[in-house]
């Protein structure tokens, strides 16, 4: 079985974070989550849902999903031998994104993401700020240039989205794709033909 951890931070965009967990365990993939303190209130702010409540409510389907302490230093995905595939940090706050580009595990998320670094599995920080400041861009460089991949909160707009599903569905379907995970979230762009 695939272990995805999944992190959620105090950044806009819980959503996606809601669309990855309930597309990756769908799948059978073992998905441990790990929010910090900020990550749950602004989930709780912007979906008027408890993460713990509807983590809990998930669990009563999947029982491939599990809720990290991010305070836990002694859970398994803090060590490389524990073997998860993958982290994904969406959102991703700037503050996050700082401390990993810095070495820095003092939390659980942290720690995981670090672990991914140190043992060369895919890290992929979905950052979601606006302007982005020298700092945020160094960081994303000095994590990209690590091994990290980032993939923005940026849909596109050529697959002519009707819905707000459609967008977070787009980046998604993004991460998915370049972890290759099969998805349908959205169309694969094909040989078009433009007229004017
Ligand atoms: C409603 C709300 C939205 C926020 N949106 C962002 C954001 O998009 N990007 C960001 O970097 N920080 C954002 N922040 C600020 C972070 O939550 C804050 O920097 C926090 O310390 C991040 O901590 P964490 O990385 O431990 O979650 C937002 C805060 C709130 C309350």
């Amino acid at each position: 079985m695939k272990k995805i951890v999944v992190g959620i931070t105090g950044a806009s965009g819980s959503i996606y974070a809601k669309r990855m967990i309930e597309v990756l365990v769908e799948q059978g993939i073992l998905v441990h989550v790990i929010a910090t303190d900020t990550g749950k209130k602004v989930f709780n702010y912007e979906l008027s849902l408890n993460l713990e409540d509807w983590i809990t409510e998930m669990q009563q389907q999947y029982s491939n999903l599990k809720l990290e302490d991010n305070n836990n230093l002694f859970a398994g995905v803090a060590s490389g031998s524990y073997g998860f595939d993958a982290v994904i940090i969406l959102p991703c706050s700037m503050g996050t994104m700082a401390e990993i580009s810095h070495g820095l595990s003092s939390n659980l998320l942290c720690r995981a993401a670090d672990v991914a670094l140190k043992e060369s599995r895919p890290l992929i920080i979905v950052p979601r700020e606006t302007p982005l400041n020298t700092i945020h861009l160094e960081n994303m460089c000095r994590l990209s240039k690590v091994g990290a991949t980032i993939i923005p909160a940026m849909p596109g707009f050529y697959h002519h989205p009707q819905t707000m599903d459609d967008l977070i569905n787009f980046v998604v379907g993004k991460i998915l794709s370049y972890l290759k995970i099969k998805h349908e979230l959205f169309k694969k762009w094909e040989d078009t033909k433009y007229e004017d």
